[in-house]
């Protein structure tokens, strides 16, 4: 493992499966009463300059569960909301804490962050990725399909930081790729590049969501609208009419397709209230997953060498 988990860009196959094996048996661990306090003694300090539910409220669990302690820096209340250069708060953070994990809205904010530090720095959300998630949700597929490689994972919607570390982290793991978003809302050019680099990959890009759905064992959403484009809102809702996972899209995949969704839903927009509902049980592992996963991001990350 490298020094940070900035994007899944950056990581291996091995280096995916390494993270999604242990955290399986950090769940097993945590499930079964284990006790697993790897992280004793080391603090882990949470930047955010977004909202957040899940993020925040699975890496401060987390973190307490591996014996560690994590703190919550808001971006407006501390001295980056009055402009301390990152590079600044980077060098601080550096010779107070063991990790630091950040999210923001420039993927190149945290790529700063991490040329400035000795310790690692994870990113829990970027307008370009989201690699914390994706992780969590590789690991519940492969919780309900038992394997990754040669599955279809299918994505409707917004090309957005949730597709881009759909698609890096769905061809690493050797699943086949289909996205269907609107002309305009196409994913990072970065992400597609990737995609097309190695004639191994089965990546595809429609217009048409019914296209990229056909036979599909998992399909995905996101919200048409992310954190930071609220402006956008009514275009968008006009953009993405039809970019929804309904009854009809359903029909045309695996008869035992999963659905995931990063939360939080907008049912009626890019989900129907009813599918959503059939899927909640996958939902909410999914969201689960996002403890485990990062605990095991955390442990890699952060553990003493001899461990
Ligand atoms: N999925 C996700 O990242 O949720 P939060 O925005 O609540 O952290
Ligand atoms: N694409 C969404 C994901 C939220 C977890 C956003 O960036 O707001």
């Amino acid at each position: 493992m490298q020094k940070d988990l900035l994007k899944l860009l950056d990581l291996s196959k091995e280096d995916i499966l390494n993270i999604l094996n242990t955290a399986d048996q950090l769940k097993y661990n945590q499930k079964h009463g284990i006790v697993h306090d790897y992280l004793h003694g080391k603090t882990l300090a949470m930047i955010f300059e977004k909202n957040s539910t899940r993020t925040r409220v699975s890496f401060e669990t987390g973190m307490f569960q591996l014996g560690g302690h994590a703190l919550f820096l808001s971006g407006k209340e501390s001295q980056i909301g009055r402009g301390e250069p990152v590079e600044d708060t980077a060098r601080v953070l550096d010779r107070y804490c063991d990790g630091i994990m950040i999210r923001t809205f420039a993927q190149e904010e945290v790529e700063e962050l991490a040329r400035f530090t000795t310790i690692p720095i994870i990113n829990g959300l970027t307008d370009f990725c989201h690699p914390c998630q994706v992780l969590a949700d590789l690991m519940t597929v492969r919780e309900h399909k038992a394997v990754l490689e040669g599955l279809k994972m299918c994505y409707i919607g917004d090309g957005n930081n949730m597709a881009n570390s759909l698609i890096v982290g769905g061809l690493k793991c050797g699943m086949e790729v289909a996205v269907a978003c609107p002309e305009g809302y196409e994913p990072d050019e970065q992400v597609l590049d990737f995609a097309r680099s190695d004639p191994s990959f089965r990546f595809s890009l429609h217009r048409a969501p019914k296209d990229a759905a056909v036979d599909a064992d998992v399909i995905f959403t996101d919200v048409w609208a992310s954190m930071g484009q609220e402006e956008e809102r009514a275009i968008r809702a006009k953009a993405f009419e039809g970019y929804q996972i309904n009854q009809e899209l359903m029909d045309l995949a695996h008869p035992d397709c999963m659905v995931q969704h990063c939360l939080p839903a907008h049912r009626g927009e890019e989900i129907t209230a009813d599918v959503f509902e059939a899927h909640a049980q996958e939902i909410f592992d999914e969201a689960e997953n996002r403890l485990h996963a990062q605990k095991a991001v955390m442990y890699l990350l952060m553990k003493n060498k001899e461990d």
